[in-house]
């Protein structure tokens, strides 16, 4: 029998709640986590607006610029999950990189045409490096969507770019119940679309109140 199989369901779960673990989204089973295969979180096109000049700031505090008294406008979100192979092995040491719009639905890019405003308090991209228990986590806001070509508007969406060893993944997450999600071009190309979903959920007590948190889990080849 193995470690994990020793555990009841019922101790993994007070051992997750007391090391601070969140029910994560992806399986919709935090416990398959401790061990069960996993489908991996499905490829997605990088886009045109990754950075070409990265800020002088690239903490994972994307709501505010250091130097900078402001905030960025928007609602403000904990982005957090941990990254893992299919069975369920949390990785440590891995990049996980993040670049979006900002709650205008606007990148700080010189190529993104779209007439909606910048903030000058958002940082548009971040990086945060796993815990040993594989854990990632960011501060940002939710970004707005934006014009695409023609009548297409790309839902809210958080680009992804995550390396572990020798390990590339390239993707993007989406919001589960946004209208835009069902005809989204780049989203239907994805091999498993439910990998690429998260759900908003009220703040834990130690988070600001006025923020929710989007937990979603990466599972890489
Ligand atoms: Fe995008």
């Amino acid at each position: 029998m193995s470690e994990d199989q020793r555990f009841s369901r019922r101790d993994l779960l007070k051992m997750s709640l007391a090391t601070g673990g969140i029910l994560l989204a992806g399986s919709g089973d935090p416990l398959l986590a401790q061990g069960a295969a996993r489908v991996p979180t499905s490829e997605q096109a990088m886009g045109p607006f990754y950075p070409v000049l990265k800020p002088a700031d690239q903490d994972a505090d994307l709501t505010v610029i250091q130097g900078k008294p402001g905030k960025s406008q928007g609602q403000v979100i904990y982005l957090l999950g941990r990254v893992m192979n299919q069975n369920g092995r949390p990785l440590p040491e891995a990049r996980v990189e993040i670049w979006q719009a900002n709650s205008f639905g606007r990148y700080t890019h010189p190529q993104d045409a779209n007439p909606a405003p910048l903030d000058p308090n958002f940082q548009g991209y971040g990086v945060s490096t796993t815990d040993g228990e594989g854990r990632y986590r960011f501060k940002t806001i939710k970004p707005a969507p934006y014009p695409a070509a023609g009548d297409w508007v790309r839902p809210p969406h958080i680009h992804f770019q995550v390396t572990a060893g020798s390990t590339l993944l390239v993707t993007q997450m989406y919001f589960e119940g946004e209208p835009l999600n069902e005809k989204d071009r780049i989203l239907r190309t994805a091999k498993d679309l439910g990998s690429l979903m998260t759900k908003l959920t009220p703040p834990t007590k130690d988070l600001d109140p006025g923020s929710l948190v989007a937990a979603w889990d990466i599972i890489l080849p």
